[in-house]
């Protein structure tokens, strides 16, 4: 077995997101979430594990990296290692196909393709569930970039049980996610902090009560392909996430003008005729979420309106799980 193998994931937006966490080092949700894994925001990452590597080393976009983000991956290296009796370090590098840390959801695809590439590396084939629980160890929302199309991940109480599974696959609803990158700048506080402190907020129990019960519908909605109902329940969670977020101790506001004109708009463009959501994850930026039809005009408003650059606004649509490939990176 050659110990190297490269894999494709991407970035998973949740409809129902998930904000806190019930178990610190298990890395499990204080709440279940629902999200579309896309085709479009991809993270290429490879794997090697080798005889003579003291450490992990890690490379994203050109840059080795240290610190925390390699504590993480080693983490979760050390899990597949565990769980494969493997004992050598392993070479990792990966490349986005957008900037990191915009709130665009990289943590999400590239902890995905990290476990698929590991555990493809050793030659394990894992079913999607399983690796969905490796993933989530590195990134909560990695777990639902595992599976592709629209896809659950349970809240569980253990390791094994905290897991997602695909609900439809990716040809189920031809939807479209219109991310607006009104910040490409990092930003300050990451969703890692973030979600320690969402228990701090007195929001934080209502929310997490009105997702749970929101949830059936969310599903159904989705199952249905209903856009008005499944938009309406999208932005209500996004605004219910962002009251925890604002009214935590300390307070968290990732919004920022832009981000404000950007809701305005979706809802003026609704009032027009232009059936489109928005959701907003922990950055400034938005995902409009519009069917394929409506996607060219959501996108071209955008632009004009919002006076983005074709750069910063990205059309994906329902992507696969993440998956092997041949090419690797190096
Ligand atoms: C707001 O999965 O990025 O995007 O486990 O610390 O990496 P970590 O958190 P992460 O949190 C995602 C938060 C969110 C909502 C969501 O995607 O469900």
């Amino acid at each position: 077995m050659s110990g190297k193998a490269t894999a494709v994931a991407g970035a998973n937006i949740a409809f129902t997101k998930y904000w806190g966490r019930r178990d610190a080092a298990l890395n499990t949700p204080l709440n279940p979430s629902l999200g579309l894994t896309l085709d479009n925001l991809l993270t290429t990452t490879t794997v090697e594990f080798r005889d003579d590597l003291p450490e992990d080393t890690l490379v994203i976009g050109g840059e080795p990296q240290g610190g925390k983000p390699l504590e993480r991956v080693a983490r979760v290296l050390d899990a597949v290692r565990d769980r494969s009796d493997e004992v050598r370090r392993a070479r990792v590098v990966s490349e986005n196909t957008f900037a990191a840390a915009t709130g665009l959801a990289s943590s999400a695809s590239a902890f995905a393709a990290l476990v698929r590439a590991a555990f493809g590396a050793l030659g394990e084939e894992l079913s999607t569930e399983e690796l969905s629980t490796y993933a989530r160890l590195g990134s909560g929302s990695a777990a639902r970039s595992v599976p592709g199309g629209f896809v659950e991940w349970t809240t569980g109480k253990t390791h094994e049980e905290s897991r997602a599974w695909s609900l439809h696959g990716p040809d189920h609803w031809d939807l479209r996610d219109v991310a607006l990158v009104v910040s490409g700048t990092e930003k300050k506080v990451g969703s890692a902090d973030g979600h320690g402190l969402a228990n701090t907020s007195p929001f934080n129990d209502t929310r997490i009560r009105t997702v749970e019960a929101i949830l059936p519908r969310v599903r159904q909605a989705i199952a249905d392909r209903d856009l008005t109902t499944l938009g309406e329940l999208m932005e209500h969670d996004a605004l219910l996430m962002h009251g925890v977020m604002m009214t935590s101790t300390p307070s968290l506001l990732y919004w920022t003008p832009a981000t404000v004109e950007g809701i305005h708009l979706v809802r003026q463009w609704r009032e027009e005729g232009i059936p489109a959501y928005f959701t907003i994850d922990a950055g400034p930026n938005l995902h409009v979420f519009c069917e394929g039809r409506h996607a060219d005009e959501v996108a071209r408003r955008a632009r004009e309106e919002m006076d983005l650059r074709e750069d910063q606004v990205l059309v994906g649509g329902p992507g696969e799980g993440a998956r092997l490939v041949g090419d690797h990176l190096f």
